[in-house]
């Protein structure tokens, strides 16, 4: 019988088995240096044997992508807790939550981690969007991955906006019926989708399962593809883009250096931190519940999760066809087309494409400061072209004619960094991108705060 089938008798109980597993395994430190190689070479498949000594800053990603997919990991783990005590029925949703929370061992504390992981999911993502259009790492070749990324961005949205509804609590259900009822502006398919994803004409049971399949299923299915593929971009792009100063030419590749230990131990210092702050936060804030959903009494106001807020803000200044869907969809357009424009420079790894490009960056901030806040204040107390234009269609009024001068502002804004500050196409487009951003973190931060009774605009506190 060949020797290494069988078990050496100096084998204590624990070697038998392991012995048992992995035959010819009783060399000590060999044998710990040959299961080091195969968990490294393991660890290999995911990710290429050296990377770019640059690319390891950590003020390049600052960890956000990373970050992403270990709260993507801990969503996974605690959804998947939840669903051994969750009931997906309006009679028993809530009940079973409060059930969950005080006598299932530890389920309050899988509670809160999946609310904040859900929550954090969401500004990472954001963080992560905002810091691959900064470092221009969205030129060739890493278009495609730009638009996987957004793809996962809506997913991400998606998933948290279906996990809303779960609880079943009064904050859930009108947060759900506002945002579903905004669908009835579109023109033509508006009824029907909201039907479809209501699962008929009110919030119910219906739409309970729905959001519950959408969101333990197909949502957590689709980012389980689209995740690798996004990754397997980065390495097709020979992994991720080379920072430089703005007077530095583009950089190849440069020194490199072996992923392991330098880039694994780097992440999983990340993820020891992020992991330690999520559990933190989950001990000392609870998800919120309310009173469980009662259909025949709103709240006064109903606002949408914080991450909709904007939309809801933007649905006060507008005729809801355009607050819902042009300006929107409008956006969302711009943002897949945007690594597909023609460029006037290759910026990609220059923080804020030059130095002329953070200039007109923070002169676009400033203006977005200065205009947005009483741009609101004048429209909820001054501006009335539905008053002004009597017999002219809402649609016209309350929406052409104030997206059209709109329109005209950011236009005369990018002319103005062409003509004035002398920015190249790069440089301009990122103005704009900015002054867009700025506005709409003001509005999101507006309906949150500055929104009382009846939605009308009031002073915190
Ligand atoms: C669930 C969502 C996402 C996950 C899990 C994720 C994960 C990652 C990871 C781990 C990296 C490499 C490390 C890093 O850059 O931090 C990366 C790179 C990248 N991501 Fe994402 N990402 C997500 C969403 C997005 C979004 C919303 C965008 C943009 C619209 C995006 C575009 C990119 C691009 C272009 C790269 C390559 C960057 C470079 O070469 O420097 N990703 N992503
Ligand atoms: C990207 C992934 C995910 C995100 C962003 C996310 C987000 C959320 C959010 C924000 C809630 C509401 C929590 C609350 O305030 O009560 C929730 C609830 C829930 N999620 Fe997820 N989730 C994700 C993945 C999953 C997965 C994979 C499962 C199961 C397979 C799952 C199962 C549940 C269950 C059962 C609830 C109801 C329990 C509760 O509301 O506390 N989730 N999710």
């Amino acid at each position: 019988m060949p020797l290494e089938n069988v078990t050496p008798d100096r084998f204590n109980l624990f070697q038998r088995i392991r012995y048992s597993i992995f035959p010819a395994t009783d060399d000590g430190k060999a044998s710990r240096q040959r299961y080091r190689n195969l968990f490294n070479s393991l660890l290999l498949h995911f990710r290429p044997k050296t990377v770019p000594e640059r690319t390891l800053n950590f003020t390049l990603t600052w960890g956000l992508g990373g970050m992403a997919v270990v709260l993507v990991g801990m969503l996974f783990v605690t959804g998947l807790m939840l669903k051994f005590a969750y009931q997906a029925v309006p009679d028993q949703s809530y009940e079973s939550i409060i059930q969950l929370q005080n006598t299932v061992l530890f389920g309050r504390l899988i509670r809160n981690i999946h609310h904040w992981s859900g929550n954090a999911l969401l500004l990472v993502v954001f963080l992560h969007f905002l810091r691959v259009f900064f470092s221009g790492a969205f030129h060739p070749p890493r278009q495609f991955n730009w638009v996987l990324g957004l793809v996962m961005f809506f997913l991400t949205l998606g998933s948290n906006f279906t996990g809303y509804l779960l609880p079943w609590d009064q904050l859930a259900f009108w947060a759900i019926t506002i945002c579903t009822g905004m669908l009835e502006y579109i023109p033509g398919i508006g009824i029907g989708l909201q039907k479809m994803i209501r699962g008929g004409g009110e919030i119910g049971p219906a739409t309970l399962s729905n959001f519950f399949a959408v969101h333990t299923a197909i949502i957590p299915a689709c980012l389980v593809i689209l995740m690798p593929f996004h990754f397997w971009r980065v390495r097709k792009s020979k992994g991720l883009v080379i920072p430089r100063t703005p007077l530095e030419d583009p950089v190849v590749r440069g020194e490199t250096v072996a992923t392991i230990p330098n880039l694994i131990i780097r992440e999983l210092a990340v993820a020891a931190v992020l992991v330690a702050l999520i559990m933190v936060v989950s001990v000392f804030f609870n998800a919120p519940l309310e009173a469980k959903a009662n259909p025949g009494l709103s709240p006064n106001p109903t606002k949408a999760p914080w991450y909709f807020a904007g939309l809801q803000e933007l649905l006060l200044h507008f005729h809801p066809l355009f607050a819902v869907l042009i300006i929107p969809a409008a956006t969302v357009t711009g943002l897949f087309l945007l690594p597909y424009m023609r460029y006037d420079a290759d910026t990609a790894g220059v923080w804020f494409a030059s130095l002329r490009g953070r200039r007109t960056a923070i002169v676009a901030v400033v203006v977005a400061l200065i205009i947005t806040p009483p741009a609101i204040i004048a429209d909820e107390f001054l501006f009335d072209f539905a008053a002004w234009l009597p017999g002219v269609p809402a649609v016209i009024s309350n929406g052409l004619l104030p997206a059209v001068l709109v329109l005209a502002g950011i236009i005369g804004f990018y002319g103005l960094m062409k003509r004035y500050y002398a920015a190249n196409k790069n440089e301009a487009i990122q103005a704009v991108f900015v002054l867009l951003l700025i506005a709409f973190i003001i509005l999101t931060i507006t309906c949150i705060w500055f929104r009382g009774r009846g939605m009308a605009l009031m002073w915190p506190g």
